[in-house]
């Protein structure tokens, strides 16, 4: 892509390089660390189950949506909905998913990095051996240590601005397409030896035994903002995605194949993490741990306790850097992409620029885990706890709420109105069906994106944060 005759933007080579670079960018951490991170919080089981509902119920439609709005348009965000709706606001949501794509990066890659010191870790060893006390010790020294942090912020920001710049194919599509099968035969092998583990027996009912008393609608709306999260929806992304997709290309099996996987991965990630988890009684003595380090805290454990551990656990974080990495690609392209067409800059100004940006803003979050106190009690220390939105008040989870939930959700309820009520559901289904593309449930489809998907969302929205407001 960096040659001067070729247009700034690209095309995938295939569907099924599309159909992996989607994956890519749906699999990542939110699978791997915010899925488990979401499930523990949520109370288990009951949690993985209305995830799923919405995955299947909510994230699929609203996939194929953002997909046809792309691939009409062959535009970021901002320019499609100036391409379907001129002269109209409706732009404004556009510029709502990019200003989140911005966001949700700049939080993304602290914890990515947290990773890559992971990375760093099982290359030297260091918790080969140790008993389980001492590496949730290790974990949130690392957290803590606000320079530290921060340098593995910024490697991987760097990381996914040189991919950005190499262009569609030359690196998205690579990246993707070698690395992500070996992601899911590890995981698969890390599963069999959870759930065989002494003890694993607890961890799987807590995981999969649901106690349908704990669903309410904090629980709801945390897996709908999980499952947008996870799918990579509500702000675009699918939308840029899609615009780099051929008209031959099914977009309703694409949506289908990638929310399946994406759930798969998740469902699996879940199956090496809770086992374990109540296997070591260490691990659960002060009940569920509810923070961010849950899976940095069982993983070394479970590497602990297989042949070839120290093998297996630079592997998998290794490929789980590589995961993220896919994912951090897609929510920097976005950004890059409204900056290439919209404002006419070049692709090496808009991704240095907007990667430079990402790392500032992500400062505060790399120092809202312990390192600053202001900063990790952000919402109480600038005297508004409600800000916090019922999760915790650290600047990152702010940003995680904010941006990576409940933008996401306005976001798609948004897309929803717009196909029904502005753009015309008739034509997104001609653009699914472009050059006779099969969609046969289209009928159950319209029905989704106009009425039952923004009603629950609507719904889930009032009940969680409106509601409450008057109830005393
Ligand atoms: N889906 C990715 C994950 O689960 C994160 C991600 C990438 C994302 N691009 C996105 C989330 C766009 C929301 C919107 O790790």
């Amino acid at each position: 892509m960096s040659s001067i005759n070729t247009p700034e933007r690209g095309a995938w080579s295939s569907k099924l390089g599309f159909i992996l670079a989607a994956a890519g960018s749906a699999i990542g951490l939110g699978n791997i660390w915010r899925f488990p991170v979401e499930t523990a919080q949520n109370g288990g089981a009951a949690f993985v189950f209305v995830y799923l509902i919405c995955v299947f119920a909510i994230g699929i439609p609203v996939m194929i949506a953002e997909l046809s709005v792309g691939r009409r348009t062959r535009s970021n965000p901002v320019g499609a909905f100036k391409k379907l709706a001129p002269g109209s606001l409706w732009k404004a949501v556009g510029g709502l998913g990019v200003l989140t794509g911005l966001m949700i990066l700049s939080a993304y890659a602290v914890v990515s990095g947290w990773i890559l010191k992971y990375l760093w870790y099982a290359v030297a060893g260091t918790f080969r051996g140790m008993p389980a006390d001492q590496i949730g010790q290790t974990f949130s020294d690392h957290i803590q240590s606000g320079p530290e942090v921060i340098i593995f912020h910024l490697v991987f920001l760097g990381l996914t601005m040189l991919i950005v710049q190499g262009g569609v194919q030359g690196g998205i599509e690579k990246a993707s397409k070698t690395l992500m099968p070996f992601l899911l035969l590890l995981l698969v092998l890390l599963c069999i030896r959870s759930v065989t583990l002494a003890g694993a027996g607890e961890g799987l009912s807590f995981y999969l035994n649901p106690d349908f008393s704990k669903i309410n609608f904090s629980v709801i709306m945390s897996a709908l903002g999980q499952a947008f999260f996870s799918l990579s929806l509500g702000m675009g992304a699918m939308i840029t995605y899609g615009s780099y997709l051929a008209k031959k290309d099914n977009l309703a099996s694409a949506a289908a194949y990638v929310s399946t996987m994406d759930a798969g991965i998740a469902i699996l990630a879940g199956f090496v993490i809770f086992p374990a988890l109540f296997s070591f009684p260490e691990l659960i003595a002060d009940g569920v741990p509810a923070g961010p380090g849950l899976i940095f805290v069982v993983l070394p454990n479970i590497f602990n306790s297989i042949p070839l551990g120290y093998v297996v656990g630079i592997g998998f974080f290794f490929l789980v850097a590589i995961a993220a990495l896919t994912s951090t690609i897609s929510l920097l392209e976005v950004v890059v992409a409204f900056f290439i067409d919209e404002l006419g800059w070049t692709r090496r100004k808009a991704v240095y620029v907007l990667g430079s940006a990402a790392f500032v803003i992500g400062i505060p979050s790399a120092l809202s885990n312990g390192a600053s106190g202001f900063l990790s009690d952000f919402a109480g220390a600038i005297g508004l706890s409600g800000l916090s939105a019922g999760g915790s008040p650290d600047f990152m989870s702010l940003v995680f709420t904010w941006f990576g939930e409940i933008s996401l959700v306005v976001g798609a309820l948004l897309l929803c109105i717009f196909l029904a009520w502005k753009w015309g559901l008739g034509e997104a289904v001609a653009e699914v069906r472009a050059e006779n593309a099969e969609f046969p449930m289209a009928g159950l489809w319209k029905i989704l994106v106009a009425a039952l998907c923004p009603l629950a969302i609507i719904a889930i929205l009032v009940s969680r944060y409106v509601a409450p407001l008057f109830s005393g």
